[in-house]
């Protein structure tokens, strides 16, 4: 038996910080977004073992959708194996958690070629002991997202708008990247983040008619991993705004038309760069 899953990549409409943990996590305060970019996974079911049929370049055991099927299998105790095969599209650390929607999306799968043992929510407990944005890839949709990422409320999904993700060639270690801003914020001592934009991107979603982009925001941008570039062609073609997703280094723009997006995504492709054009997306 074969089952194909879409692995959807997610964007951070909001990023922030609300505290440093003692376990060497921060609690983060988040608008995650999924988005139509997506991996397609092709799980078979077998008579046992894990396979991967295709190779990213990742040692098997540190690739996330392998590790994804063993914690499956080691959580229900299912006799069986499978066959993972991954069509990659999603930018690796790139912000975009796409390990995380493979590892979320093998889960999801195999749970139901299994005969859904597990409910949504244990599968993003699950999730949560292969990486902090696996929960959110599990559920997807639009939530705010707290914790380690696990933690997640409902929120007016996304209006649905053309946009635009591109990225450089610069590859970015979210690790690296949290203790560059513990150095930049005291360890957060006595940080407050910006949850007014938390409110008001609730509102914007609500009431369609107002101003997403005012609402914007990524601590991480402070670091500067990404290319500034990027986002002055995206806002030469329209873009109403931009952002860098997650820890860097992709950029994501949001556009009034297809029209418009297509021609940046266009001229990004020319100046080196890799574009995709996308949607936001509520039931994944
Ligand atoms: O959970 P994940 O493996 O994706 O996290 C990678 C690293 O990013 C962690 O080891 C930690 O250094 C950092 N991180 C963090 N706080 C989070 C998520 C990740 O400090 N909420």
């Amino acid at each position: 038996m074969t089952l194909s899953v879409k692995a959807f990549a997610k964007i951070n409409l909001f990023l922030d910080i609300e505290a440093r943990r003692d376990d060497g996590y921060h609690d983060i305060l988040s608008v995650m977004q999924s988005i139509d970019l997506c991996d397609d996974i092709t799980l078979e079911k077998i008579e046992r073992g894990i396979e991967l049929s295709n190779d990213i370049g990742i040692e098997k055991e540190r690739d996330l959708a392998y590790r994804a099927a063993a914690a499956f299998f080691g959580a229900v105790g299912a006799r069986g194996g499978v066959r993972i095969s991954v069509d990659k599209r999603i930018p690796m650390g790139a912000g975009l958690a796409g390990g995380s929607a493979d590892a979320a999306a093998v889960l999801r799968g195999l749970n139901s070629l299994y005969g859904d043992p597990l409910s949504k929510k244990e599968l993003a407990e699950l999730g949560l002991t292969l990486g902090s944005d696996v929960p959110f890839c599990v559920i997807g949709g639009t939530k705010i997202t707290r914790g380690r990422g696990e933690k997640m409320t409902d929120m007016p999904a996304m209006p649905d708008c053309p946009m635009v993700v591109a990225i450089g060639d610069d590859h970015v270690s979210t690790p690296a990247q949290f203790a560059e801003l513990d150095r930049r914020f005291d360890n957060f001592v006595s940080y407050r983040p910006k949850s007014e934009c938390v409110d008001g991107l609730f509102e914007a979603f609500s009431n369609e008619s107002a101003a997403i982009e005012k609402y914007l925001y990524n601590i991480f941008e402070i670091t500067g991993r990404f290319s500034p570039e990027i986002k002055e062609i995206m806002t030469s073609c329209g873009a109403r705004g931009t952002l860098m997703s997650g820890s860097g280094s992709s950029v994501f723009g949001i556009f009034r038309n297809d029209a418009d997006a297509a021609e940046a995504a266009d001229k990004l492709t020319e100046s080196g760069y890799r574009a995709f054009m996308c949607r936001p997306i509520n039931n994944i």
